[in-house]
């Protein structure tokens, strides 16, 4: 990827002179490496973790790139902090996942500035940046709480439902609820966060049990907050699936679990290993081929009843 020379401030200046000192490192075949930052999250979730592993394993050495991951321990100030680093250690391409879509304004534009181009991985920003991001490649957030919603409506239509929405800010607590709203909003008596992750859903669901007695049906915007809600509603005296139906979306191993054992009802797949498609955008975006700017990730759906132990046995995270 050429530099826009012209473009460049002095962090990217100081970077390039750093970067014509050190012999660039080879991969196995000879070929040139390429330099990618990478700003994960953090850990919040199953879907995380497996998504983390998957950038690993595509970013590798042998597959042609010198990663430096970089994990926000969920917080965005760290990923700001880690985008910075990238500029000055002169990447030649950074990639990320933004935890929230606002906020990104300043450090987007000195990325352009530094001419270094961007690739998105699994949520989206909000930006007053022009051109931000060369492509993403994520899951159709909004298409997946339209499907929660349209399972619901057909075979719950009455429900009194309580929403657990993900990390309030994200693309996918957006997206997710207004998919899910398209179709059920009438019947939400209750919302509240449990930010992707067990115990903070387990939290928010013992204070919505106690706050909302009539409520029989949970819309989880993840496997990892439902399984938190399950253990509240075990703990409540009442029986996770049959009292109270859940819709959850992600289907990592421990929500299918759940769901084949009948305590979660419904899921709408988001599936986190596209290591390697991360990697054909980043190398294409390296050689200066054309990508497209959006690459959706296909998803699937499973229900209780339908999904069987064979399914399980196969399904790699
Ligand atoms: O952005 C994808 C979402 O983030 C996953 O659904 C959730 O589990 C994760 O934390």
């Amino acid at each position: 990827m050429k530099k826009k020379l012209l473009a460049l401030g002095v962090a990217a200046a100081l970077s390039l002179s750093l970067a014509a000192c050190t012999t660039p490192e080879e991969g196995t075949n000879g070929d040139t490496l390429i330099k990618v930052g990478f700003s994960q999250i953090g850990s919040e979730s199953g879907w995380r973790t497996a998504n983390t592993d998957s950038v690993k394993a595509s970013l590798s050495k042998d597959n042609g790139f010198e990663l430096t991951f970089a994990d926000a321990m969920g917080k965005q100030e760290n990923q700001i902090k880690a985008l910075r680093d990238f500029i000055t250690a002169g990447v030649d391409v950074i990639s990320f996942t933004p935890i929230v879509e606002t906020g990104w304004d300043q450090v987007l534009q000195e990325i352009k500035d530094a001419g270094i181009p961007v690739v998105l991985v699994d949520r989206l920003v909000d930006t007053t940046v022009e051109d931000p991001y060369v492509t993403w490649v994520g899951a159709d957030f909004r298409l997946e709480g339209q499907l929660a919603g349209q399972w619901v409506k057909e075979n719950y239509p009455d429900a009194k439902i309580f929403e657990l929405q993900g990390q309030l800010g994200s693309g996918a607590q957006i997206e997710r609820e207004l998919g899910f709203h398209e179709y059920m909003a009438a019947n939400i008596i209750g919302q509240a966060t449990g930010n992707f992750n067990r115990e903070d859903g387990k939290v928010a669901m013992e204070a919505a049990l106690a706050k909302y007695p009539d409520m029989n049906l949970l819309f989880a915007h993840n496997d990892d907050m439902g399984l938190g809600a399950i253990e509240a509603i075990k703990a409540a005296g009442k029986v996770p699936g049959v009292d109270i139906i859940i819709v959850t979306v992600d289907g990592v191993k421990a929500g299918l679990e759940a769901l084949l054992e009948g305590e979660i009802n419904y899921i709408v797949e988001c599936n986190p290993v596209f290591g390697d498609q991360i990697a054909d955008l980043i190398k294409k975006v390296y050689a200066d081929e054309p990508v497209n700017k959006e690459n959706i990730v296909v998803d699937a759906t499973f229900e209780h009843g339908t999904f069987t132990q064979e399914e399980l046995d196969q399904r790699k995270y």
